[in-house]
């Protein structure tokens, strides 16, 4: 047994929990859209073709906002072939994944979507094959009442109101050289801004996002931030940041540390857009949207696009089968997530369905959870009020990849309102449990309300359609308080959610 401990204070704060923090992503890429959110031959179809059951899980699992379309798709999309009469729009080659678009959801079927789902959607412009003009004619289409030819337009096709969309994404991943309309630093960085400034001025009030690097492992990482921000801090309100782990080697001990990545990631970002800033002397701060961030086993067979003369309608592509282990470093990344949201503002788990994703359906049939869907749903559902730093005192392991990392990572989070404090915990301990030791004298009077568990005997088990619930959070009945300290064991490789309250 690991003996670690934690201080509770609400003196700790580091700023609200954001609902946009439990944000996620649709790309059009394999299954996510076309069998996924969208499959007419579903028994749960409703009039509009989406999979019902898709869209109760994404209530179930609590996202916030919605990405939408891409991701490498979006850097060589024409909105415009999605938008009237179904039966006349064009397929298309999609390049980035080597598939055929039969464009039979397009902006205004996804905002249908997105209302029926509860979510915000989050637009990206396509700034790889085209530029200021297209984003501003997809701009003028959804946000523009009406009176003019775009927003005639969507009124013609039966979007009466405007979709009034707050957040657009300036592009995609422009560091990568494998985007469509790769670009340099500073040729991102005047475009940006050239679009920026023009849906600006249609908009004054929209928030916008620079595409900041793709992985903190890019050889421009850093330098990209400053140079694109140098050109566009007057014009944005977020940085975007990018970045997928997954088990390498069998090395599980690094792997449970990825967000000790994550945290150096964002931090890093921090200090070049605060470096930016002083330049500028800018008053205004630029803040981070995570808008990509999971488990992904990029190297297994079917994250490869399809190649050769087929051109496949949503092919089977990177539907990683996740694993508790992989739950717990899900569990890790949203902890990182929540301990920066004085400055991480927005982020989005890519993708929501079966790419990558918490979701996964039969075509035409069954629809299930992942393991990695847990900590998901549990934090969106449970972090309330504002988010509390905590002082963990833990042993260290050592890693390959990041060094002496401690075995407990964890944050909490306290609603001023009803006093409802919340810790998210994960032990990374492959073996042991950890009896965790928690100091309540800055919170008095606080009792279990709940707790529980997600761990495995065997941590690369995984769920099935058949079988979704086997491996599901367990209460655990060792958390109590006692004399003003909480106790409880947890299990080696676990997430953990605590719920005190009076
Ligand atoms: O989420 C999968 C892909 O990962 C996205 O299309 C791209 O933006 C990133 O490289």
């Amino acid at each position: 047994m690991i003996h670690a401990s934690l201080i509770l204070d609400p003196a700790y704060r580091v700023g609200p929990v954001r609902r946009r923090t439990f944000g996620s992503f649709v790309e059009h890429l394999g299954r996510c859209v076309y069998s996924g959110i969208h499959d007419p031959a579903s028994s749960t179809a409703d009039a509009d073709g989406f999979r019902e059951d898709v869209i109760a899980l994404t209530r179930e699992l609590g996202v916030s906002t919605v990405r939408y379309p891409g991701g490498n798709f979006v850097s060589g999309y024409r909105w415009e072939d999605g938008i009237g009469p179904v039966e006349s729009r064009p397929r298309r080659l999609d390049l980035a994944w080597h598939s055929t678009e039969p464009n039979l959801v397009g902006v205004d079927e996804f905002m249908r979507w997105s209302a029926k789902a509860g979510t915000e959607p989050m637009m990206a412009v396509n700034l790889g094959t085209r530029g200021v003009q297209e984003a501003l004619d997809l701009l003028e289409y959804c946000n523009v009442e009406g009176g003019t030819y775009w927003s005639d337009l969507r009124r013609s096709h039966g979007a009466e109101l405007p979709h009034n969309i707050r957040m657009w994404c300036l592009g995609n991943e422009m560091d990568g050289p494998w985007q469509l309309g790769h670009k340099t630093a500073d040729e991102y960085g005047r475009l940006a801004e050239e679009t920026a400034r023009a849906m600006r001025m249609i908009d004054p009030d929209l928030e916008l996002v620079a595409c900041g690097s793709s992985a903190s492992s890019m050889p421009t990482f850093g330098e990209w931030e400053r140079t694109v921000l140098g050109h566009t801090y007057e014009q944005v309100d977020y940085v975007s940041a990018h970045a997928y782990y997954f088990e390498e080697d069998g090395d599980l001990g690094s792997f449970l540390a990825s967000a000790v990545d994550m945290d150096h990631f964002v931090e890093a970002v921090v200090a070049a857009a605060d470096l930016v800033r002083a330049q500028k002397k800018a008053t205004k701060r630029i803040h981070l949207s995570f808008d990509e961030w999971n488990v992904w086993y990029q190297h297994r067979a079917e994250s490869r696009p399809p190649s050769g003369t087929d051109w496949p309608v949503a092919p089977v592509l990177l539907e990683d089968r996740y694993n508790v282990a992989d739950a717990v470093v899900v569990g890790g990344l949203l902890i990182s997530l929540l301990r920066h949201t004085d400055r991480v503002h927005s982020a989005s788990l890519a993708q929501l369905v079966n790419v990558i994703a918490p979701i996964m359906t039969e075509p035409g049939g069954r629809s299930w959870r992942q393991t990695t869907f847990h900590p998901f749903a549990q934090a969106a559902a449970l972090a309330r009020g504002e988010v509390l730093r905590v002082e963990v005192q833990a042993p260290l392991y050592e890693t390959a990849r990041y060094g002496e990392v401690p075995l407990l990572d964890a944050v909490a989070t306290r609603d001023p309102e009803t006093g409802e404090t919340v810790i998210f915990a994960i032990n990374r301990s492959l073996t042991e449990p950890l009896a965790l030791d928690v100091d309540l004298r800055a919170l008095p009077g606080l009792r279990v309300l709940g707790a529980t568990s997600l761990s495995n005997p065997d941590h690369t088990w995984s769920a099935t359609a058949d079988d979704d619930s086997s491996v599901a959070p367990v209460a655990n009945a060792t958390a109590a308080v006692t004399d003003g300290r909480l106790g409880a064991s947890l299990p080696p490789v676990s997430w953990n959610v605590i719920r005190l309250g009076k």
